[in-house]
């Protein structure tokens, strides 16, 4: 799947306002490997990628046998590229594109009248260049989901940041599994040719009423 993933198109033209860069391939396997292999949170599910770019994350979804899986993305370009990725490999019937501001995506009831189990998995911007970016991303994901899968900077700032906003919603840390993210070069700042990140991937779930 690494090689599969290796083949599709990134963005033609990133958009550093958006914090556009393309996961590497054996991220996106691990990351969906962590949540279908380990948790059994992939196949039959309806699987939201937010902040979907080029596809990575949805189409190693669709491959470990999602349902569906809706990727939603603000940037019709890169909208375009996930297009164009998904149909080189068939999954069109799997794996469906939605241009919208996470902000103002909603999944309504009779989109999933089937009643499926909704797992997030996403790659959102960390926040870097828009300080709210990844907190708009987490608000949505724990206001539709079952269970959420997301990467954040791993550092304590961050770490203390989610574990306080969670509370807010009534979720949960489930699991934290300590990574390295390896970006290649995408903007002209960029000095490396890649550079490896420390990241932090965190599975939430939802508080049990009591
Ligand atoms: C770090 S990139 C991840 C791309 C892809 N998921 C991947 O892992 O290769 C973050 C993505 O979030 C999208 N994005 C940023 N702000 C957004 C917003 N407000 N609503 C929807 N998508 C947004 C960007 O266009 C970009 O594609």
């Amino acid at each position: 799947m690494i090689t599969l993933l290796q083949q599709t198109e990134g963005f033609s033209n990133p958009n550093i306002k958006l914090e556009q860069y393309c996961i590497d391939a054996k991220s996106a396997v691990d990351i969906v490997f962590f949540a279908g292999v380990e948790f059994n949170d992939i196949k039959n599910r309806l699987i939201l990628d937010l902040g979907a770019g080029t596809g990575r994350l949805s189409i190693a979804c669709a491959y470990l046998q999602a349902n569906y899986v809706l990727s939603v993305d603000i940037d019709f370009s890169a909208l375009k590229i996930l297009k164009k990725n998904i149909r080189n490999y068939g999954l069109e019937a799997i794996v469906f594109p939605i241009c919208s501001d996470i902000n103002h995506f909603e999944l309504l009831r009779n989109v999933n009248p089937d009643g499926f189990y909704i797992t997030t998995i996403m790659n959102p911007p960390f926040g870097v260049q828009k300080k709210t970016a990844d907190r708009s991303f987490l608000a949505k994901a724990f206001n539709i989901s079952h269970v959420v899968y997301s990467i954040h900077l791993a550092n304590p700032n961050v770490h203390q940041f989610i574990s306080t906003y969670v509370k807010k919603f009534n979720w949960a840390i489930d699991y934290v599994f300590p990574y390295h993210l390896k970006l290649a070069k995408t903007y002209k700042f960029h000095k490396q040719k890649t550079k490896s990140i420390n990241v932090n991937i965190y599975r939430f779930k939802r508080k049990k009423e009591s």
